[in-house]
């Protein structure tokens, strides 16, 4: 069966979805984008998620595309075409198409609004199975990386030279201040050498994550400790346990930092609980 696209109004095959070659997404990057998990036909978080759009859209001052309740129901209805339960929902918004000038249009056009849906692998149903590896790079995005933006050339150079390195995933970190932040696609936390489970704190400077956002409301319900405070490089490599989360990773170990074990290589106590927890929030509402 092909894949089904929404695109602008329509539904189409997605290997025949097109785009006009001046739609400013295109041309600058100028738009903003999500992905949502879809477990068993429910979007996960998704009001963390579609709150998140919203915000990213108006701090670049773009409009939604349409209320959020009927994005909602062409989210859930492209997966429908596409019959997929089990998947992650793209969702993509741009400036939609005018001559190329680095301004906004004057004359205001319709945002353009895509959608696809992928089908991904069923849940994990083992953390040790489910464990990656990180290199550690400096960070050179812009300094407003709390809007999702889909200028994403940073990101993706930087999950490169992780593939390259044999690694999951790019951990970055603040060349001037050694103060991590965050991974190429991903939250990142570590429990540090005193056992405190932490992660950075919110600024411009890290994508507020929905993942991120979701095991601390779990966490809290848990009456599990963790702390929101900043760390270092050296903190990093001496962490016991270390982790990323993401709509699509969940809580995902990494065992590996820049080829050396973290901890004893293996899936430590506290991820191995967090990967629980977060299981039951994924499949608890279900
Ligand atoms: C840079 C960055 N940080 C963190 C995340 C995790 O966000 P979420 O948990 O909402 O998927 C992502 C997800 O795409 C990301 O791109």
């Amino acid at each position: 069966m092909s894949r089904i696209a929404y695109v602008n109004g329509r539904y189409c095959e997605q290997r025949m979805a097109e785009v006009n070659i001046e739609d400013r997404g295109y041309q600058f990057g100028d738009g903003i984008y999500e992905v949502v998990h879809l477990y068993r036909g429910r979007l996960v978080d998704e009001d963390r998620h579609l709150g998140r759009l919203e915000r990213s859209l108006r701090e670049i001052r773009l409009p939604m595309p349409m209320p959020r309740a009927a994005l909602r129901l062409v989210l859930l209805e492209a997966a429908r075409r596409n019959r997929i339960t089990e998947g992650l929902i793209y969702m993509q918004v741009t400036r939609g198409v005018a001559p190329r000038d680095h301004a906004f249009p004057k004359h205001p056009v319709p945002p353009a609004l895509v959608v696809t849906v992928k089908r991904i692998p069923p849940y994990p149903t083992n953390v040790d199975g489910w464990t990656g590896t990180a290199i550690l790079l400096p960070d050179e995005r812009w300094s407003r990386v709390d809007i999702k933006t889909i200028n994403l050339l940073p990101n993706c150079l930087a999950r490169q030279a992780a593939r390259e390195a044999g690694a999951t995933e790019a951990i970055l970190y603040d060349a001037a201040t050694g103060i991590v932040r965050e991974g190429a696609a991903t939250s990142f936390w570590i429990v540090d050498a005193h056992g405190v489970l932490r992660t950075r704190h919110l600024d411009h400077s890290i994508l507020p994550g929905c993942t991120r956002d979701a095991l601390m409301a779990e966490l809290r319900a848990a009456g599990i400790a963790w702390e929101e405070r900043d760390y270092t490089v050296e903190e990093t490599r001496n962490a016991r346990e270390a982790f990323i989360t993401s709509a699509t990773s969940f809580v995902k170990p990494m065992v590996k930092l820049d080829g050396q074990p973290v901890g004893d290589g293996k899936v430590g106590p506290v991820t191995r609980k967090l990967f629980a927890l977060f299981e039951r929030h994924v499949k608890g509402n279900a």
